[in-house]
């Protein structure tokens, strides 16, 4: 038994990767006392098993500590067979490419937008852009008015950014309260949306019928806190990350077309996502033996920094997939809940790296910064001051 608690861990605050390596030195599973007792896995063999053997650890109770009544959001709180019918309508219409028409050049209309509206050669990333550009995608492909922003963010923020259970439960309510509000609305005169996943989502038939309010709600409370504070976060890192390395920074730069290959290795050394799980029954898995209902931690930053499956684990590598490959990961997850949103977020980290890194020269952190993670089931920065100079 050992101490871990990906909540609350000062060891986080600083560099939570550099702690997050130590715990190759811990079993392959152990259990820690903390956040209501939880086993924590740390080979990225054995997460990916996590993730994958639904059989044996459930997705039904995700939340690290378990809160009563939870939401069911779908399709993340699905096992199969449940799952498959949602899974497959999302990935065939809602993230299809239709779906998705006007993403590449919307995200780069808004990002272009974002560094012009920053001041003179600073920013806040974090509020300025990080928070900013996912948001404005998504409430656009929703065809949602921008102007409910401040107030998604807001709930974002209790959902995930909560310092207790109470603070996390009222940002599920208001986020629960705002979407029921927004899809009574859209639904009174449902073609006036013209937002590509809106549509897809009222178009899509499950086993030959249209999909109910509840199982909308659902969906686009799903979406809201699954794809937000990801890509807010990861977007944090990889600035950081390449604001204090100007070698990787100018090799992105003179380099354009590496960007996607490059992008994997960040999203592998800089994962963000503790996931929970549930065993399903009493079993004995890798020689631990497992109660029913006991909590399961698999996440993606351990994988990343599992040295068996990635040596040198802390090196950013640009080449460590081979030559112009990508590097294998589970920053997305794997399994039948391999993230659905990939895409979406590999397009706005790209266009993020491909717009910004050459309107940044001589990017660094502004000196005398504090910088600090926000911690929680997704790591976060809280704020990062940027300097470059003006062109
Ligand atoms: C860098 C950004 C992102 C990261 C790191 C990330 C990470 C993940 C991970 C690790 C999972 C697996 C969860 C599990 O196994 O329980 C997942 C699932 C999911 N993600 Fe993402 N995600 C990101 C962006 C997005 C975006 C932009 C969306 C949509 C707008 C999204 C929607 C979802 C959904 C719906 C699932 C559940 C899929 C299922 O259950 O079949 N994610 N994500």
């Amino acid at each position: 038994m050992f101490h871990f608690d990906f909540r609350n861990d000062e060891a986080l605050r600083q560099d939570p990767w550099a702690y997050l390596a130590t715990l190759d030195d811990l079993p392959d599973i152990f259990f820690s006392p903390d956040l209501g007792g939880y086993w924590v896995v740390t080979r990225a063999a054995l997460i990916d098993d996590v993730f994958s053997r639904h059989d044996l650890f459930t997705a039904t109770s995700l939340a690290i500590p378990k809160i009563e009544n939870a939401p069911v959001l779908i399709p993340n709180h699905l096992d199969p067979p449940a799952h498959t019918a949602y899974r497959k309508l999302m990935a065939g219409s809602m993230f299809s490419p239709r779906a998705l028409a006007g993403l590449e050049e919307d995200t780069r209309r808004f990002a272009r937008a974002l560094f012009h509206a920053f001041p003179s050669g600073r920013c806040e990333f974090v509020h300025d852009f990080a928070y900013r550009l996912p948001i404005d995608i998504f409430l656009s492909m929703m065809g949602a008015d921008l102007a409910h922003r401040d107030e998604c963010l807001a709930f974002i923020k209790g959902i995930f950014r909560g310092r207790t259970v109470e603070e996390t439960t009222a940002g599920f309510h208001a986020a629960h309260a705002f979407t029921t509000r927004w899809l009574t609305e859209q639904l009174a005169d449902p073609d006036a949306n013209q937002g590509g996943m809106f549509r897809a989502m009222v178009e899509a038939r499950i086993e030959g019928r249209s999909l109910n309010f509840e199982e909308m709600l659902s969906i686009t409370l799903m979406l809201l806190s699954g794809g937000l504070d990801t890509i807010t976060s990861q977007m944090t890192h990889i600035m950081r990350f390449l604001a204090e390395s100007p070698k990787h920074r100018a090799f992105l730069v003179d380099n354009p077309d590496a960007i996607p290959v490059a992008l994997e290795e960040m999203l592998r050394r800089f994962g963000i996502s503790f996931i929970g799980r549930a065993a399903a029954d009493d079993f004995t898995f890798e020689g631990v033996t497992f109660r029913k209902g006991d909590p399961v931690c698999a996440a993606t930053p351990i994988a990343g920094l599992d040295p068996r499956a990635f040596p040198d684990p802390l090196a950013v590598d640009f080449g460590r997939g081979g030559e112009g490959r990508r590097v294998k990961h589970l920053g997305f997850g794997s399994g039948p809940h391999l993230c659905i949103g990939a895409y979406l977020a590999r397009t706005q980290l790209r266009i993020m790296l491909e717009e910004l890194l050459p309107r940044m020269p001589g990017l660094r952190i502004a000196p005398g910064a504090t910088i600090e993670n926000m911690r929680g089931a997704t790591m976060m920065l809280h704020s990062l001051p940027l300097e470059w100079q003006q062109g």
